[in-house]
């Protein structure tokens, strides 16, 4: 899988999100090498949970600052970012009682869904954040 590297296309318009977002490119990049070098399974586990944390860590934040500026998608994109969690944590149950869940999938979802919400999703507070934040 290849490493995902940050464009301009990605900004969102908020610096603070976009500093945050280039964060979690760089942990699934980490993520990505750690596979790549056969790490020890400990170390991918406690990586990928950092990256979790990290990602719950944004997600509070972006919805704390649609809030505050009364956005008014903010329901949908809370709904986008749970909808996310929950299925981290379907895989991660998985990885912990040794189901087949190949990690070059959670890999790849993960990595897919940043992707797509950054473009979609979060450039849907672009305008309306951009305005009153920088
Ligand atoms: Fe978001």
């Amino acid at each position: 899988m290849r490493l995902l590297v940050w464009e301009d296309r990605f900004s969102v318009g908020v610096q603070e999100f976009d500093q945050h977002h280039k964060i979690l490119f760089e942990m699934i990049n980490t993520l990505i090498i750690a596979r790549d070098n056969n790490s020890d399974q400990l170390v991918i586990e406690s990586t990928l949970e950092q990256l979790i944390q990290y990602t719950i860590f944004h997600f509070t934040a972006e919805e704390a600052t649609m809030k505050h500026f009364g956005f008014d998608g903010l329901e949908e994109h809370e709904q986008e970012h749970a909808e996310l969690l929950k299925q981290v944590q379907v895989y991660q149950d998985k990885l912990a009682h040794s189901e087949a869940v190949s990690f070059e999938e959670l890999l790849d979802f993960l990595a897919n869904w940043l992707l797509d919400h950054t473009l979609g999703m979060d450039q849907k507070y672009n305008h309306f954040l951009s305005h009153y934040i920088n």
